[in-house]
């Protein structure tokens, strides 16, 4: 979609972590190996139950059940395993050496090929550029470092300190606060349509990149841009 209207100049560009600069579904080929047919799904489910798990500590009872990303991607794994491979629950001891392989591989995602660069081309604009994350700063930390993106980072933002997950205003808010920027002057990127609808309600010029090819979310508003690599962020600043 094309972006119309008055806008002022980006002065900053913050990414989605998980989906977005690390590639989730690169757990997809050992999930095949340790679940023979099952590794795409299994893949799909983890994701899916992980991001509704954040929501649902978000919005039930004041944040009382809130836990850390790693943590509720741990518990994601542990529903998508049982609900794949039913014996699992009630033997769930043969199968915990196969969730921890999973999940440590889940600390060593592979990033996107573009993602360097990207980052390299921004910083040449003299254009800021961090992480928004739900992931909690040790993993962050992890990721960023084995992806070789340090360095190219200004700001590396966890939701962890207010124990609220995206797509909570007060979680986007920490970009404007990390920043010293409006978010009028702060592009968001996010691979998840979810995501990127949040920031565009909070205010955030966005870029949603459908890597995927799915529909975006039929909510009523659209990205300001949609793209198909990180690439296309740049066209903010043509
Ligand atoms: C993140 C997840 C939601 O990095 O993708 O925030």
């Amino acid at each position: 979609m094309e972006y119309s209207g008055a806008m002022e100049k980006p002065r900053a560009v913050l990414f989605d972590a998980y989906g977005t600069l690390f590639d989730v579904y690169s757990v997809g080929l050992l999930a095949e190996q340790l679940f023979p047919g099952q590794g795409a799904r299994l893949a799909v489910v983890w994701r899916d139950k992980q991001i509704e798990y954040t929501r649902l500590v978000t919005t039930s009872n004041h944040g009382a059940h809130y836990r850390p990303f790693w943590a509720i991607t741990q518990s994601a794994l542990a529903y998508a395993i049982k609900l794949i491979e039913p014996a699992a629950r009630q033997d769930w001891a043969a199968y915990e050496q196969r969730a921890a392989q999973l999940m440590n591989q889940y600390r060593h995602l592979s990033a996107f090929p573009e993602n360097r660069a990207v980052l390299q081309a921004l910083r040449d604009r003299g254009i800021a550029t961090g992480v928004l994350s739900n992931g909690e700063p040790e993993m962050l930390g992890i990721a960023v470092r084995s992806a070789g993106l340090d360095g190219l980072l200004d700001h590396v933002i966890s939701v962890d300190p207010i124990r609220l997950y995206k797509t909570h205003p007060d979680a986007y808010a920490l970009g404007e606060q990390a920043t010293g920027l409006p978010r009028s002057q702060i592009v968001f990127v996010s691979s998840n349509a979810w995501d990127a609808l949040g920031a565009t309600w909070f205010g955030y010029p966005t870029l949603w990149v459908n890597r995927q090819n799915l529909p975006f979310e039929e909510l009523g508003t659209q990205p300001t841009r949609t793209g198909h690599n990180l690439r296309d962020v740049l066209a903010f600043f043509d």
